[in-house]
This record gives C-alpha cells, sequence and structure tokens, in this order.
C-alpha cells in the first residue's frame, strides 16, 4: 500500500509564504486554498496512461490569499500510482528563479490547468448544468399541471437544456466525440463525470450559499448580509 500522505508539509508551506504567517494561522485566518483533483484523477491515471499520446497525475495545489486579494500558487503536488511494478511516484513543485526548477514549475502548472479546464467542462459544466438538470426537466413535464405554479417558475429555465443535451450526446460527449479526442482522459471521459456525480453531488449543497460554504468561499457570519461572508471579496460567482 502506498502512502496517502501528501508531500506538502507546513514546513514547505511556510517557506513559500515567506516565513510571514505560520501555516496553522493561514488556515485560521481562511488565507489559504486547494484545488484538489487528487481522490478524483487518481483512480483513472493507470488506464488513461495506457492510451497512446495523453498522460495523466491525480494533483494538488496550494494557493495563498495576498493582501491585495490575488491568489498566487505556492506548490503543486503531483502523483502517479503504482504502475508496471514500480511503486508510487510523488513530487511537489515550487515556483523558482532557476531555470531548470522554472521550467519544471511550468509544466506542472500546464498539468493542473490541464486538470481544471477538464474538469471544468466535463464537471462543472456537462455534468453540473446539463447533465444534472434533465431529470428534473423530465420530471416537471410528466407530473405538474402547466398551470402549477413550480412548474410556471421553472419553465423559463429548462428552455434548450433537452436539445442541447441531445445534441451533446451525438456529437460532444459520443464515443470518439469532441470531448474525448480534446481532453487528457479520453475515452474515459464520461466514467470520470459519472464518478463525479457519485463523490461529489448533494442535492442539499448544491444551491447558493450552501455550496459556497461547502467549498471553503464563504462562512456563516449572522452580522454580515445575506448572513455570510466571502473568504474572496473579489468573487462575481458569489456576489
Ligand atoms: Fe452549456
Amino acid at each position: 500500500m502506498d502512502p496517502p500522505e501528501s508531500l506538502l508539509t507546513a514546513e514547505l508551506i511556510e517557506a513559500q509564504i515567506g516565513g510571514l504567517i505560520k501555516v496553522h494561522e493561514a488556515i485560521e485566518q481562511r488565507k489559504l486554498f486547494i484545488l484538489d483533483y487528487h481522490d478524483l484523477l487518481l483512480p483513472f491515471v493507470s488506464k488513461v496512461r495506457e492510451i497512446e499520446g495523453t498522460t495523466l497525475y491525480g494533483s494538488r495545489t496550494l494557493f495563498f490569499l495576498t493582501p491585495d486579494g490575488a491568489l498566487r500558487p505556492l506548490a503543486i503536488e503531483l502523483t502517479r500510482p503504482p504502475i508496471d511494478g514500480k511503486t508510487q511516484w510523488k513530487q511537489v513543485f515550487t515556483p523558482s528563479d532557476h531555470s531548470t526548477g522554472l521550467w519544471l514549475w511550468m509544466l506542472a502548472k500546464a498539468h493542473v490547468l490541464a486538470h481544471d479546464s477538464g474538469y471544468h467542462q466535463l464537471v462543472s459544466h456537462w455534468l453540473r448544468t446539463h447533465c444534472v438538470t434533465e431529470p428534473y426537466i423530465i420530471a416537471a413535464n410528466r407530473q405538474l399541471s402547466v398551470m402549477h405554479p413550480i412548474f410556471r417558475l421553472l419553465h423559463p429555465h429548462f428552455r434548450n437544456t433537452m436539445e442541447m443535451n441531445a445534441l451533446a450526446r451525438e456529437s460532444l460527449i459520443n464515443a470518439g466525440g469532441t470531448i474525448e479526442s480534446s481532453f487528457s482522459p479520453g475515452k474515459y471521459a464520461m466514467e470520470i463525470c459519472s464518478f463525479a456525480y457519485d463523490k461529489l453531488w448533494r442535492f442539499d449543497l448544491e444551491a447558493l450559499p450552501n455550496d459556497l460554504i461547502r467549498r471553503g468561499m464563504a462562512f456563516e457570519d449572522p452580522t454580515a448580509p445575506h448572513g455570510l461572508k466571502l473568504t474572496i471579496e473579489d468573487y462575481p460567482f458569489a456576489k
């Protein structure tokens, strides 16, 4: 069994923050953020790597919220599970001024961006906006009178979704289609999508403000407008 522990240690993070603040203080002050594609992608790494011309890692990226409200990437951990008799491989990359370190940092960032754009299209976009809405549209049309106030309320939001989803099944998410040929998970794209649905989708946590609180983007504060405060002020989606 390979160690599940991350190599992103307190010492490493403090060195990157520049010794200004301890890790536990940064967490308490909600200044530390993680973009976590470790658990979601790791189970797919071995089989995706069998596809010619692509590769995959699990990734964890840490960010520090600077006083001017920007998210500064501190470190990236890439992980490859045991494969072909080789043990687990795991490495942390950090920003660097030296040529080799700089290129490694840029390559690590390129991997994370590939993970993030894949996640955005497969999970945030296809799954969480198009796909999960479909059962509600079908159920509403089958079960509610067109005069029912809930039906009237929902109806404008259902516009075009079924048609778009049908088109997507035909030429976007279909086997060998645009998604499978453009994103690194290849033919496993839809499997990752349903894996994410199983692991992450919770009816009671999808709407605002619960979604923001769950993701650490806001916290409850009875004195604040709407009863919650954003951890990153400049966040138009939340606003
Ligand atoms: Fe869309």
